[in-house]
């Protein structure tokens, strides 16, 4: 690269023109001159130039004095001296004085073009290192004002085993109630938050799992809170207010529970009619086929009103009837109310549990129903021979049991996954026309799981089949 400002001072003219003419424009930088040191030391000064060629006798201020005057205005601009031969120990008292390099005259263009090279290789690194220095400076400060300004609370902690603050912005410090931001102290000591607490260290115990909590905060809010590690930096928790959400979500049930409950009486009766239609006289073909479609349309919405109405009751129970419970039981049990369809279907239906397997706490109703919806929907969206497998646990580390359902069916899109736990969500498409569903299992699974302090996910690939697994505390 060249372009760059090169000042020479020297007196003799004869070296002015070699360094000018022959050396410095036909190699692309830029000359200032001076002819004595004291105009060469201005110069630097105000032109700042990228390097200083100097001469060391000149008449007047030398360029010892030169050196020295630049060393006192803490110069950073190197300095090559060029030197007579014989006069090594000025170059010892110029190198003491921030000179960079330095050339024996006479030299040779090859040698003095070498030396100019060294000294501005380290400047463009500097310069590099500045300008990358600046660029980062400038998106820390982009990255700080995002975080500082979002609306979510972001708390970042360290990975050190007192938790830590490494940072914490004013959406987070709004929602704890905390003045101002407290960096540098113990996560536990800032915020006292059990919830929160405990979710920083689920996400300690391993490196990619995120731990997902609700936290409902006296004031009435609510929070939902993401804790996710970033390995070698700490954990970060993102949480945002899902009051309003909340609220809906229980608006929502109330009404369902409602409407639900009202649509019982009058479905018992239109089955009952229904039954006793043919009693009332022969039916003709026509009218056989109109009233299995009534029959098949009444068995949907009597399995949905009492889905609704048995999610209500979960959500509702504060607290569930609970005692150990085997899950050989709990996976056997839910496997039979499934075996004929499995059958009809010819599918495999392999069951594995782990001989040994602590009990889990839990109530034995609740966890077979979760188990039936899950065995169930691999039944349902799995295609004729196909192979459902469901297997119980030890997981080592944590010491909970692991239930997983597998199939090799249909699959979900991944589109579809963070909603299926919804309630009514269901995936359309061409491979489950026809299959009959409200889209309620799946919310009944999630309630009676997380109700028992536990965790489901789902993994899928479409095409390929689905694997949901199910985490409960065992009873040691
Ligand atoms: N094992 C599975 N393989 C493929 N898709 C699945 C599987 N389990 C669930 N799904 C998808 O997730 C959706 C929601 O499941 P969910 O059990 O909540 O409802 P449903 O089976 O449609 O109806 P319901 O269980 O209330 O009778 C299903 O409609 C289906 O699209
Ligand atoms: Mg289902």
């Amino acid at each position: 690269m060249a372009g760059e400002r090169v000042l020479v001072i020297d007196d003799s003219l004869v070296y002015r023109d070699l360094l000018v003419n022959h050396i410095l424009q036909p190699n692309g930088y830029v000359p200032l001159i001076a002819s004595d040191g004291e105009t060469g030391f201005q110069m630097a000064r105000q032109e700042q130039p990228d390097l200083i060629i100097l001469d060391m006798q000149m008449p007047g201020m030398t360029g010892l004095q030169v050196l020295e005057a630049l060393y006192r205005i803490r110069n950073e601009i190197p300095i090559i001296m060029m030197t007579l031969h014989g006069s090594e120990d000025v170059a010892v008292q110029a190198f003491r004085l921030g000179a960079r390099d330095y050339i024996i005259k006479p030299f040779d263009v090859e040698e003095m073009l070498a030396a100019i090279d060294r000294a501005l290789a380290e400047v463009r690194l500097r310069r590099e290192r500045d300008a990358l220095t600046q660029t980062l400076e400038a998106e820390r400060r982009q990255l700080e004002a995002v975080l500082t300004n979002t609306q979510d609370g972001i708390l970042l902690v360290g990975e050190d085993r007192a938790d830590h603050i490494i940072l914490i912005n004013q959406a987070a410090c709004q929602i704890f109630g905390l003045k101002r931001p407290s960096r540098g102290q113990a996560l536990a000591d800032v915020i006292p938050n059990e919830i929160l607490l405990d979710a920083f260290r689920k996400a300690r115990q391993s490196d990619e799992r995120i731990a997902q909590v609700e936290i409902p905060l006296d004031d009435g809010r609510t929070f939902n809170v993401n804790v996710t590690p970033i390995p070698g930096v700490g954990r970060v928790a993102v949480m945002q207010d899902i009051t309003y959400l909340k609220e809906l979500d229980r608006m929502k049930s109330e009404f369902v529970s409602i409407v639900s409950h009202d649509l019982r009486s009058p479905l018992t009766s239109v089955k009952g009619f229904a039954d006793l239609l043919p009693a009332a006289g022969p039916l003709n073909e026509q009218q056989t086929y109109f009233l299995e479609k009534i029959r098949t349309g009444i068995d949907m919405v009597t399995t949905m009103v009492g889905d609704l109405l048995d999610l209500g009751r979960i959500e509702a129970e504060a607290r569930l009837d609970m005692g150990p419970c085997s899950v050989k039981e709990i996976v056997e049990k839910a496997a039979a109310s499934h075996i004929s369809q499995a059958e009809l279907k010819q599918q495999t239906m392999r069951i594995r549990v782990s001989p040994g397997l602590p009990p889990v706490r839990g109530n034995l109703l609740r966890l077979s129903q979760a188990l039936t919806n899950l065995i169930g929907n691999a039944v349902k969206y799995t295609p004729e021979k196909g192979v459902i497998a469901v297997t119980a646990a030890l997981a080592a580390e944590s010491g909970e049991v692991a239930i997983k359902v597998s199939d090799n069916g249909i699959g979900i899109p991944e589109e579809d996954l963070p909603h299926i736990f919804e309630k009514f969500y269901r995936v359309e498409r061409p491979e489950s026309e026809g299959v009959i569903g409200s889209g309620l299992g799946l919310s009944i699974v999630k309630t009676i799981i997380e109700k028992h302090g536990g965790r489901i996910w789902v993994e899928s690939q479409v095409g390929r089949g689905t694997t949901f697994t199910v985490v409960l505390p065992a009873i040691a």
